[in-house]
């Protein structure tokens, strides 16, 4: 049997960090803009940390302005959206993201309403939300903008294609069925409490797994042929590499599924890199509006 294409999302986010760098270079040099992505961190969760430092790091690199702020994690609410109304009236700052999860005292869904929707880069305002869901030209969320590329890329025509995304998440399930019946493919949204996983597996052609469980969907669970995006980041003991040690495996078998799919991602290397370079890509979109600058849809 022929094994998938091993869709490399490294690579692939290469492009479209190079494509903002020119984007960025080309709003300096014709309109003496520099788009500023402000990065809110509460708390110590180790995750999160190592999130904000690569997105800042990403950020300068494509030739942004990064501002980071940190808190502990006894910060208030009041005290934060105090700073995001300064943020959202600060025009050096065109986006705005706030690290998620926050300490269990401030409530998520007010700290995301605070955020002026055209600077909402993670998409997750109702606003943003709302258009994708009524076909509207909103802020997408970054993961599962980086999937539909990784899916137009492999997928050939999406029109009339059976997808299943397994996840009903507002970070990245809900948004990114959204975005498949965008496409004009026939979408289904699997659960927890989904009767028969495997024949709804069996009938997609394009795949999406993000729920966040260690071996899900199984060789087979899969259509030979279909597409296969696993945004699962699971970390599970690895005693094979020493006593202690952990490795970082996503939702899919991969070894399994890459006989049968046509095309899949790795975990790592796949979904993960697309992630940042899509939110590279928001800021510079999300300037490009607040300025009425229209660059080449490549970039
Ligand atoms: N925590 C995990 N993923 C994300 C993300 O995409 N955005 C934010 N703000 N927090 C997260």
């Amino acid at each position: 049997m022929a094994e998938a294409k091993i869709i490399d999302g490294k690579l692939m986010a290469q492009e479209v960090r190079e494509n903002v760098a020119t984007g960025v270079a080309f709003l300096q040099q014709h309109h003496g803009i520099t788009p500023g992505l402000a990065v809110v961190l509460v708390g110590d969760n180790p995750a999160s940390q190592i999130y904000i430092r690569n997105k800042g790091r990403a950020t300068t690199a494509a030739g942004m302005k990064s501002f980071e702020h940190r808190f502990d994690a006894g910060l208030s609410e009041k005290d934060l959206l105090k700073l995001i109304e300064t943020l959202n009236g600060d025009d050096n700052v065109n986006g705005i993201l706030v690290q998620l999860p926050l300490p269990d005292h401030i409530d998520d869904t007010k700290v995301i309403s605070a955020i002026a929707p055209e600077k909402d880069v993670d998409g997750f305002h109702v606003i943003n939300t709302g258009l994708l869901a009524t076909g509207g030209d909103g802020l997408v969320p970054g993961t599962p903008l980086g999937c539909l590329m990784m899916v137009k890329k492999y997928a050939g025509s999406l029109s009339g294609k059976n997808a299943l995304v397994i996840g009903r998440s507002n970070i990245v399930g809900k948004p990114m069925a959204q975005l498949l019946l965008k496409e004009s493919c026939t979408v289904t949204i699997g659960h927890s409490k989904t009767r028969d996983l495997k024949a709804e597996c069996l009938r997609a052609d394009i795949l999406v797994v993000a729920v966040g469980v260690p071996n899900l969907v199984t060789g087979d669970m899969v259509k030979p042929g279909a597409v296969v995006i696993d945004v699962g980041q699971n970390i599970i003991p690895a005693p094979e590499k020493g006593e202690g040690k952990t490795r970082l495996v996503g939702d899919v078998d991969f070894d399994a599924v890459k006989n049968i799919a046509g095309a899949i991602t790795p975990v790592p290397g796949g979904v993960g890199p697309m992630t940042i370079a899509c939110l590279l890509k928001n800021t510079l979109t999300a300037t490009c509006r607040q300025q009425g600058i229209s660059l080449k849809e490549d970039t």
